[in-house]
């Protein structure tokens, strides 16, 4: 029998109205039930909904450095479960433990940093242009978020949303994906074991379905979005209707380019990371390994000897470097492309099929796959997998690289590999990306840097660092005049 969750609303944890589950099971271990988890609809939203905004009236009016308090006890109580946590995700969603436990850890960065900010939420003053004015902005909470996440940082990702939208003032209802919402569970078990207000963080699991009555709900202010382009399209087209503020993180096509002066060594060991790291599930993998042509031959025979290196299996046991894809469809999307980049001419030099051997058979392993002479402008040059597929192309020149680099909508991530520090400088420009790493892959966020994309991959917010508490507050403007008699401004000052 396998064990039954709930959905957290208003403090409780409740069934959805309709008695209805759905079942989630480990993508390496296909048979292994994980648990059987709340198919929320419309009603059980709408109770998230209510309960989140009587949360507000009172959580808006504690002050920030108290709420940061809570953010504390969070950090800490993650601490404490960090392997526990991480163990569990990793049956969950695939990924290795040692990357589980990165991902708890950088959501105790979240709780620490957001905890931090809360005693920084600032406003400006600034003089007036009458005398005897006091001028000054402040920071307002908004209201109710609807947190939408991906699976493959099932921990992480929403704390970068959830983290800064509390210590704001804002309550939240939390939609993670069906993908993973044991992950999603133990962490609201964390802030329900830290105390925090009931109503204050919702959860409620489900499908599509309840993710599109969150964005439809009326009582929702605002949306924080991760995951595919066309999914966030649509989330921000229902949402105008309504003008609720929205922040997207979606899809990405990265690149690292290697230059012919580069430590091969380093950036052998970058592509490899980034590219074969959450088995290429990441939106912010190396999804593209730009080469110069005279080190082109030897860098792809490098990476693939040590790609063949890579020991696949299930996350949780000793010595594995790569998970399982995560589901079949996944699994369908990834052999979709290399039957594309077998008919676009791009040369397979290693992978390309499902791994079969042994145990894994019962898994959605795929193996560790490199396309060479992938053509600029093709399919697989354009289109993100979301799997382990490394698509190498040639360029003669630092202006190719750049072109090629840039010819995707997406512009999330990218990386150079150079040893010259102005072609670095100049990089960090040219390219058309969020985040531009310098010898290094383009994986690596931390905590308290801003995160997002340009183009296609966001819509002008940021997470992480600063940026993002500027999507989860409202300015307010406030003029104090103690002049004692009515001044006009733009009137009395001028001539
Ligand atoms: C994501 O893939 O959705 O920089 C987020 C990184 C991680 C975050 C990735 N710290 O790859």
């Amino acid at each position: 029998m396998s064990e039954t969750y709930q959905n957290y609303i208003g403090g409780q944890w409740v069934d959805a109205a309709s008695g209805e589950t759905f079942e989630k099971r480990n993508p390496a271990r296909t048979s292994e039930v994980i648990g059987l988890f709340p198919r929320s609809l419309a009603v059980d939203v709408d109770d998230a909904v209510n309960a989140a905004q009587s949360a507000f009236a009172t959580w808006s009016r504690v002050p920030a450095p108290a709420r940061g308090d809570y953010l504390k006890m969070i950090g800490d109580l993650l601490v404490e479960r960090k392997d526990e946590i991480a163990f569990e995700m990793t049956r969950e969603m695939g990924k290795t433990f040692t990357e589980t436990r990165g991902d708890v850890q950088e959501a105790i960065d979240t709780a620490y940093y957001a905890a931090s900010e809360t005693r920084r939420l600032f406003g400006n003053t600034v003089p007036s242009e009458l005398p005897n004015k006091f001028n000054m902005s402040l920071r307002r909470p908004v209201g109710v978020f609807g947190i939408i996440t991906a699976w493959n940082f099932p921990v992480a990702v929403p704390t970068w949303k959830i983290f800064p939208a509390i210590a704001s003032g804002n309550t939240v209802v939390f939609k993670p994906s069906e993908e993973a919402p044991n992950s999603a569970r133990l962490l609201v078990k964390v802030f329900e074991d830290a105390g925090l207000p009931a109503g204050v963080v919702n959860l409620i699991t489900g499908a599509g379905e309840a993710g599109r009555a969150l964005v439809d709900h009326p009582g929702i202010d605002g949306i924080s979005f991760t995951g595919s382009t066309d999914t966030g399209a649509s989330i921000a087209e229902a949402a105008a209707r309504e003008h609720k503020r929205v922040s997207l993180e979606m899809g990405g096509k990265n690149p690292q380019i290697v230059m012919p002066d580069a430590d091969l060594d380093l950036a052998v060991e970058g592509v490899l990371w980034g590219a074969f790291g959450t088995t290429g599930q990441r939106c912010t993998a190396t999804s593209r390994l730009l080469l110069h042509v005279d080190i082109h031959d030897e860098v792809v025979e490098r990476v693939k000897a040590r790609a063949a290196e890579l020991r696949l299996g299930y996350g949780n046991d000793d010595g594995i470097d790569v998970g399982p894809l995560i589901n079949q469809k996944a699994l369908d999307k990834v052999l979709g492309y290399i039957e594309i980049g077998q008919q676009e001419g791009a040369k397979l030099v290693m992978g390309g099929e499902r791994a079969e051997e042994g145990a894994l058979a019962e898994g959605y392993f795929f193996l560790p796959t490199i396309f060479a002479d992938v053509r600029p402008g093709s399919r697989l040059a354009l289109e993100e997998v979301f799997g382990p597929v490394l698509s190498v192309l040639k360029f003669e020149t630092y202006e190719q690289a750049i072109e090629i680099a840039n010819e995707v909508r997406y512009g999330l991530s990218s990386s150079i590999y150079t040893r010259d520090v102005a072609q670095a400088f100049r990089a960090m420009h040219d390219l058309e990306a969020g985040i531009t790493y310098i010898n290094g892959p383009t994986i690596g966020a931390e905590a308290h840097m801003p995160f997002g994309g340009v183009k296609q991959t966001g819509n002008g917010h940021r997470e992480g660092g600063w940026e993002v508490f500027d999507f989860y507050t409202e300015t307010k403007t406030v003029y104090v005049d103690y002049s004692g008699r009515l001044q006009k401004a733009q009137i009395d000052n001028v001539g």
